[in-house]
């Protein structure tokens, strides 16, 4: 077991506030955490665990303009959303804190100062995009313009989505602001930098020479890249009218840079999770433990005392934040402890394809708890099993459901289930009592007793996929023990040996309920209950007497259930759905055709018709041969629509009909006018009908 520490500090990154969280997110950064803290707690650990809604940003504001809301809607919003979906997930945060609130911008503000005032921070004007209408400098994703890589018209100031090329906004050719449109201009603006690169002989020391063995390869390779390429000063400012007020006289319209606000988040959740416990009123805080010192400086020791172990969970986009930036701060306010690590994942993919919420080619937290409300824990152990640990990994929903079906219902469900079952049938739902044992129950036992160390080290390690693997190895055990007894042959011919075997099968069930609280706490839940059993501390687990004889069970129901392929299939139909949409409400609508005057468009009769016939034209499979009542006449028109609409669907319809085109001949046929469409960006063609019924003959103008 590695080193023991006097208490722990454990945070997972602050989600941004500004939409859903998909299953990427929980894979990255809250699923891993959240094993983390529930087995130190297991162990007993004085721990504290932190998270909270990353509510700045240009993210926030750019969000608002999509849903034509305010910046404090959206928070509001999505705050609400990502606290409940990590709730009903058993995210056990000490506190789910959010950087609105007043402390966090109090206390990052006075880092801020302290910084400034210490003079490590450097002041320097340079030239920005700025909106003279609307009298604001542009943030990057408020600047829109031609990508000088490959032409796309609407290439954002950081980057083309088209080509995908990282930009900077004075790259961009014909640039205009998404604000009032205008070409913006450039105008000074003065903005407070970190030198990170003061830094870098200290940074080098403390990542590349202490932390070469017990960082992740993944996120010490991306460090020694950064610090190799050297450092660059840093804006900690910004222009932008959300955020927290710069504290300085000379800083109107600034905000402080969100991602020096947000990791500081962590410092504010911890004091506010404090400050609850004092006063005894929890607005954020939902404390799992009790701490030794619930006053309002109790939060101290936490960040300040060098026997804390500080673990930042995070995705590997946030590596470079939290492995040089925000160590950079705290080491320079001179204050605070650093991370001892920063276990980063790798991102996951969905089905083949990078999970992106604005391409609709995701699965939402929420989403998943609608379609799955009882169903947290699968989709804990799917996302476990499965974690980006080394490599970008692959979550798909045949997957999903094998992992269900294979593993949680047909290894971990059967075993308990068989032991639970077979005890309440043949000893009355009590434990029995242990005989004399055989050489496969020493071996089981024996076997038993080396899997919470086992466990525990690849917790200790961040190897959660590895410890997620022993886990239901553990299980297997037990089935397997069960199989080869086959206690319920035994029962035709006497019980003392029927008795030891269930005994041993319903302390491996015990052992289970401990070891798989931190993975499946919905799960272990039940199985107490199951069992009657409280005992939830792993140093229990193991162990050959949890269960003493003649102990009542409680009611044993079934802990999985099999996830049928219809199920699944809708759930893959959902996502193509949802990307198709995504892509549809994506595209831009067909540029505008040149002007016409009045007196053009004036020659034009358009009518409103009712269609008397409808007929499939041979050898065509775009026609559609139509008999229209114009009110003027009864006229026959060719029409491309047979893809669109059988004769069926059309004929008693209303349509709109252009009467004066000239004729033409279409397959043989005269056509006399032309009925007319909505085509949607996806092709398919509607009709245009009045929104009541008109006479035929009605003129449209
Ligand atoms: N909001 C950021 C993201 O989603 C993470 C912020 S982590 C913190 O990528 F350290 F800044 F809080
Ligand atoms: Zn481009």
């Amino acid at each position: 077991m590695s080193k023991e520490f006097k208490r722990y500090l454990i945070t997972a990154a602050l989600p941004y506030a500004n939409g859903p969280k998909h299953i990427g997110h929980l894979a990255g950064a809250y699923i891993p955490s959240d094993v983390y803290v529930r087995y130190l707690r297991s162990l007993g650990r004085d721990v504290v665990f932190v998270c909270g809604s990353d509510e700045h940003g240009t993210a926030i504001p750019n969000q608002a303009l999509k849903e034509g809301t305010s910046a404090r809607a959206i928070i509001d919003k999505y705050d609400a959303q990502i606290r409940s979906c990590f709730h009903q997930l058993g995210m056990s945060f000490d506190i789910y804190h959010r950087t609105s609130e007043l402390i966090h911008h109090q206390t990052s503000q006075e880092i801020f100062l302290n910084l400034y005032n210490k003079g490590l921070l450097t002041e320097e004007t340079s030239e920005q995009y700025y909106d003279e209408e609307a009298k604001a400098f542009l943030a990057d994703r408020y600047i829109i313009g031609t990508c000088p890589k490959c032409g796309n018209l609407n290439a954002y100031g950081d980057q083309c989505e088209r080509c995908g090329s990282t930009l900077s906004p004075r790259e961009l050719i014909n640039p205009r602001s998404t604000l009032s449109g205008n070409s913006p201009i450039l105008k000074s603006t003065k903005h407070w930098y970190l030198p990170l690169q003061d830094y870098e002989t200290w940074l080098s020391d403390w990542i590349l020479k202490s932390h070469k063995d017990d960082w992740k390869v993944n996120v010490y390779g991306q460090c020694k890249s950064w610090i190799d390429a050297g450092l660059q000063p840093r804006a900690m400012t910004r222009d932008l009218d959300w955020g927290i007020k710069v504290p300085l006289p000379d800083a109107e319209g600034k905000v402080l840079y969100v991602w020096f606000d947000a990791p500081i988040g962590y410092i504010s959740a911890t004091r506010a999770l404090f400050e609850e416990l004092a006063s005894g009123k929890a607005k954020y805080a939902t404390p799992q433990s009790s701490f030794i010192n619930p006053s309002k400086d109790g939060w101290k020791p936490y960040w300040q005392d060098n026997e804390t172990k500080l673990v930042h969970f995070v995705g590997k986009d946030n590596i470079v934040f939290h492995c040089i930036i925000f160590p950079i701060m705290l080491h320079a306010t001179g204050e605070y402890i650093l991370p001892d690590n920063v276990p980063a994942n790798e991102f996951m993919n969905l089905e083949g394809d990078k999970m992106s919420t604005s391409r609709g080619w995701s699965i939402e937290m929420h989403e998943y708890l609608a379609d799955f409300p009882d169903k947290p824990d699968v989709l804990r152990y799917a996302l476990l099993t499965n974690l980006p640990e080394t490599k970008d990994s692959e979550f798909t929903w045949k997957d999903f459901q094998a992992k269900n079906n294979n593993e949680l219902v047909a290894i971990f469900g059967n075993f308990v289930n068989r032991a639970l079952v077979l005890t309440q049938k043949y000893f009355d739902n009590r434990v029995p009592t242990l005989g004399s044992l055989e050489e496969v129950d020493q071996k089981v036992l024996n076997d038993l007793k080396e899997f919470p160390s086992k466990i525990g080290s690849s917790i200790e390690l961040y190897r959660f996929r590895e410890a997620t693997a022993h886990l239901i190895d553990l299980a297997r055990l037990g089935n397997k023990y069960l199989a080869e007894t086959e206690p319920w042959k035994l029962a035709k011919t006497g019980m003392t040996r029927v008795a030891t075997i269930l005994n041993i099968s319903l302390q491996i069930a015990a052992s289970l309920s401990i070891t798989v609280e931190p993975f499946l706490p919905f799960t272990a839940e039940k199985l107490r209950g199951m069992l009657n059993f409280k005992k939830s501390k792993w140093s229990d687990a193991g162990s050959s007497d949890l269960l003493k004889d003649g102990h009542l069970l409680g009611e044993a129901s079934l802990l999985f259930e099999k996830i049928e392929d219809e199920v699944i299939q809708a759930q893959i139909k959902k996502l193509v759905d949802s990307k198709k949409a995504m892509e549809l409400s994506n595209q831009p609508a067909e540029p505008a055709k040149a002007e016409v005057s009045f007196d053009e468009f004036a020659k034009m009769d358009i009518r409103i018709g009712t269609v008397i016939t409808a007929e499939r034209v041979e050898k065509s499979k775009k026609l559609l041969k139509l008999q229209v009542d114009t009110g003027i006449d009864k006229r026959t028109v060719m029409s491309g629509i047979a893809e669109h609409f059988s004769p069926e669907d059309i004929i008693g319809k209303q349509v709109t009909i252009l009467v004066n085109l000239a004729p033409r001949k279409i397959m043989g046929v005269e056509s006399q006018g032309m009925i007319l469409m909505a085509a949607d960006k996806d092709g398919k063609l509607r009709l245009l009908q009045p929104n009541e019924a008109v006479s035929p003959g009605s003129t449209v103008s």
